[in-house]
Parts: structure tokens; C-alpha cells; sequence
């Protein structure tokens, strides 16, 4: 979002039932993963899948300007991202400033490999992103021996200088971030000796099987309590291999929603990431009553995968535990979305997490619900969604805070609601869902931009 950034309104109709099959693009996490650890790696990875959103594509530039090789190639069977790595220490001092838009991993994961190479980088993002909380990382950070000039102490715009002589930490994590876990994963990867991360709850591990996938040595141990001790072993060879990135779940779950609302829905989506560390929402649905089938499942590039069918169903309210948000981060607005159309109140706890991200996601939830006219509770980190009959619609725009997920939520609703559904702005859609609104209109949506007939 720039200061230049001019509004694109949609509106989402009233559909018929929607069916079809449609592919969902690349996993948002993993595509960033891809690209850095395959930047540091010897050798040269293909990647195969890779998501082409703008968040994405701000990593792959970063990269390029610390002066690694990464070519698109659009071959027969489709776009392969061809990354030549420069080495666990290789990455050059950028003489541009590295603008990661709108995107918290890009920032938080890049940040943890230049922590540990001895070079100085200037890092910035969007509007949305120089608000988020950079203190999470520097603080680490630091400790392995980086040192950082942000702006108010904790925000980007920031300068980092990278440790010339790295140290492994021992590390508990505050919050249940897999950012943060991540950024000092990388950056242990320069460090010597183990660098080890205790995280009270499990979060999304595709860091760990990335790592694993090109040769380093990393353990996971379990504490029993839920907590879960990850420790690496620094310097390691990283050989390039080959990446599949599979369809994420995240993204597949606005489609997903979609059908389960529109009477008479029947859809497949192929080749959708399951790590049961990202599943916490299709768990939620299930047991409010949804028609979800994992077909054909399988493993790709170390990550469990299936083609999910999903049926219109007959939802009813659910509470769902605060243990699971780690699992379900993202998709607590679409989950909004799925309970306002179900019968009986939807209880969400433990949701402090969604007051820092692309927006503050409780308030962007809460404006919307009431907009379309459903009943709804906000607490402090947590919401209630009544329920209870189809909502009528919104009279007035939604504002989105330039958020991808608040957009594509609402225009969700809009699908299966008594009347249209208006949002401000899908611009911050193509952050992390290029072609949301031509696929959702392929299976039988019928959303449009506001000067469209
Ligand atoms: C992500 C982790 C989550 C999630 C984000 C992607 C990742 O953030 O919200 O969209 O790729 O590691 P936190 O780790 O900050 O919860």
C-alpha cells in the first residue's frame, strides 16, 4: 500500500450454487521458505509452484538484491522458480533499501538471515507493515549478536547490521509465532553450535521439515505439555532440492467457506497443503457440522497434502479452544464468515495475535459483521459470532485496512448472503491470492469489481 495507492472496491453477489474444481495458488509460508533457504543453499533449487503474490515475489526481489540469482522459467508444466544459491554465508551487502510490502513473514524471516551475515541492510514495508512489531525479532536477534537502528525502537523503517561473529541462543518464545521461531532458525543456520528454540505451543513447522528437506540437522523434541524444544545444528551443508509447493490452505479456505454456504455446493479443490499445523480451521468446520472430504492424500516435498471436496452444509456454532489458534491464525475472519451463517453462537478465544497483523483483525471483523447486519460480541482477544439465519448484506462499504483476508472473508459472505456484499478495496487481495477473484468466480461466485457491469 502506498501513499499513491488508489482504492479498487468489489461487490459480491447473491450465486447459484458453485461447482466445479479449481487450483488454488502456492502456500504462502512455504514459497517464502523456498526461496530463503534455497538463496543460502549450495547448489541450484527448482521450485515448482511457488505462490506468485506480491508478498512472494517482494522476498524473491529482496533476495535478488543481496544479490542472489532467481529466474522464472514458464515451462510445459507450468512456472518453475530457478534460485542459484550463493551459500550458507553468501549474501551480499544490497545498495538498495529492501521493501518487503506488505508482507510480516518476508520481513521477520529475511531479517533472521542477514542477523547472522556480516553486512549492513536497510528494510522497510507498506503503510500496514511499518506499524507491525518488529521487537519480537530484534530482541533474539540481537542476542545472537545483530544490532539494529529502528524507527521508535521496534518498527521498520530499520537498519540492520549483521553479527560478524554469530552466537547460538537458547530461546523461549513469548508469543506462538512461527515467524519469530523461523527468523532465528535461519539466522542459527550462520551461527555455530546449536541454536535452539522452545516454543509453548506448536506452531506451523515448515521451517523445520524445509531445512530437513536440504540436509540440515535439526531435532524436534516434545515436552508432553504441548511445548516443543527445535534445536539446529549451525554451519550445516545445505544442498539444493527440488520444492513442490503445495495449494494453500489458507487461501483454500475462502473457496471451501464459500461452498459450504451456497446451497447445493459441491467443490474440489486439488493438491491443498494438510500439515496439521495449518488445519485448525477444516478441525473448527468439521465439527460444526461441514461436509469436508481429504481425498488422495499424499506427501510432496515433505509436506502432507490432499484434494479437498467440500459439500453446502448445515453448520452449527461451535466454541473453539484457544490452543488451537496457532493452527487456524489466519482464518479466523473466514471463520467469522462460515459462523455468522451458522445456527447458534461461535465462540473464538485466545485471538491476542490478530490485533497485530495485517490489520487488527478483531476491530476489521467486528465493522464488517455488523455492516452485513450479523450479531456479534468482541472482547479483548475474543469474539462471538451469533449466528442464526443468512445475513442481509451490506448497505455501505466494508473498510478493509488494506487486509487480504478481511477482503476475501466479506466477499465470501457476500456469496451466500440475502444481499450484496461491498468492500472498499481488494487491492491487497494479489498479496497473497493472485486470481481469487476469477477462480471464486469460476466455480459460480459472482463478484465484480464496483464499475463493472
Ligand atoms: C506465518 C506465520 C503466522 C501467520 C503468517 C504466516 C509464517 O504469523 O499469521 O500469515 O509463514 O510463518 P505469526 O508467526 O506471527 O503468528
Amino acid at each position: 500500500m502506498t501513499e499513491a495507492h488508489r482504492p479498487q472496491p468489489f461487490t459480491s453477489r447473491p450465486a447459484a450454487p458453485l461447482t466445479g474444481t479449481a487450483r488454488v495458488p502456492g502456500d504462502k509460508s512455504i514459497s517464502h521458505r523456498a526461496l530463503m533457504i534455497g538463496a543460502v543453499a549450495t547448489g541450484r533449487t527448482r521450485v515448482s509452484g511457488l505462490l506468485e503474490g506480491e508478498d512472494v515475489l517482494a522476498t524473491a526481489g529482496a533476495l535478488r538484491a543481496l544479490g542472489v540469482r532467481i529466474s522464472r522459467e514458464d515451462g510445459a508444466t507450468g512456472v518453475t522458480y530457478v534460485i542459484d544459491g550463493a551459500g550458507l554465508s553468501g549474501l551480499a551487502a544490497p545498495t538498495t533499501v529492501l521493501d518487503m510490502g506488505n508482507s510480516g513473514t518476508g520481513a521477520r524471516l529475511l531479517l533472521g538471515l542477514l542477523a547472522t551475515h556480516p553486512l549492513t541492510a536497510q528494510v522497510t514495508g507498506d503503510a500496514s507493515l511499518v506499524e507491525r512489531p518488529m521487537g519480537r525479532v530484534i530482541e533474539p536477534l540481537s542476542r545472537m549478536g545483530a544490532s539494529f537502528l529502528a524507527r521508535e525502537g521496534t518498527k521498520l523503517p530499520l537498519t540492520v547490521t549483521g553479527a560478524r561473529m554469530p552466537v547460538p541462543i537458547v530461546y523461549r518464545l513469548p508469543v506462538p509465532s512461527a515467524q519469530v521461531k523461523s527468523s532465528i532458525l535461519l539466522a542459527g543456520l550462520n551461527a555455530p553450535g546449536e541454536t535452539t528454540v522452545i516454543e509453548p505451543e506448536a506452531t506451523r513447522d515448515h521451517t523445520e521439515l524445509m531445512l530437513r528437506h536440504f540436509g540440515a540437522e535439526l531435532t524436534v523434541e516434545d515436552a508432553g505439555d504441548g511445548s516443543r524444544q527445535i534445536t539446529l545444528t549451525g554451519q550445516p551443508e545445505l544442498i539444493a532440492r527440488p520444492v513442490e509447493v503445495p495449494g494453500d490452505p489458507s487461501s483454500a479456505a475462502f473457496a471451501t467457506v464459500a461452498a459450504l454456504i451456497a446451497p447445493g455446493s459441491e467443490i474440489t479443490l486439488p493438491n491443498i497443503g494438510i500439515n496439521a499445523l495449518r488445519t485448525g480451521l477444516y478441525v473448527t468446520l468439521i465439527e460444526m457440522g461441514a461436509d469436508i472430504a481429504f481425498a488422495n492424500e499424499r506427501e510432496v516435498a515433505g509436506e502432507p497434502v490432499a484434494d479437498l471436496v467440500v459439500r453446502a452444509s448445515a453448520l452449527r456454532g461451535v466454541e473453539v479452544p484457544a490452543d488451537r489458534a496457532p493452527s487456524m491464525i489466519d482464518e479466523y475472519p473466514i471463520l467469522a464468515i462460515a459462523a455468522a451463517f451458522a445456527e447458534g453462537p461461535t465462540v473464538m478465544k485466545g485471538l491476542a495475535e490478530l490485533r497485530v497483523k495485517e490489520s487488527d483483525r478483531i476491530a476489521a471483523i467486528a465493522g464488517g459483521l455488523a455492516a452485513i447486519g450479523a450479531a456479534f460480541e468482541e472482547g479483548e482477544d475474543d469474539l462471538t459470532v451469533r449466528g442464526g439465519g443468512r445475513p442481509r448484506g451490506s448497505a455501505t462499504a466494508i473498510p478493509t485496512h488494506f487486509d487480504h483476508r478481511i477482503a476475501m472473508s466479506f466477499l465470501v459472505a457476500g456469496v451466500g448472503a440475502e444481499g450484496p456484499v461491498t468492500v472498499d478495496d481488494g487491492a491487497a487481495i494479489a498479496t497473497s491470492f493472485p486470481g481469487f477473484v476469477e477462480l471464486m468466480n469460476g466455480l459460480g461466485a459472482n463478484i465484480s469489481g464496483a464499475t463493472d457491469p
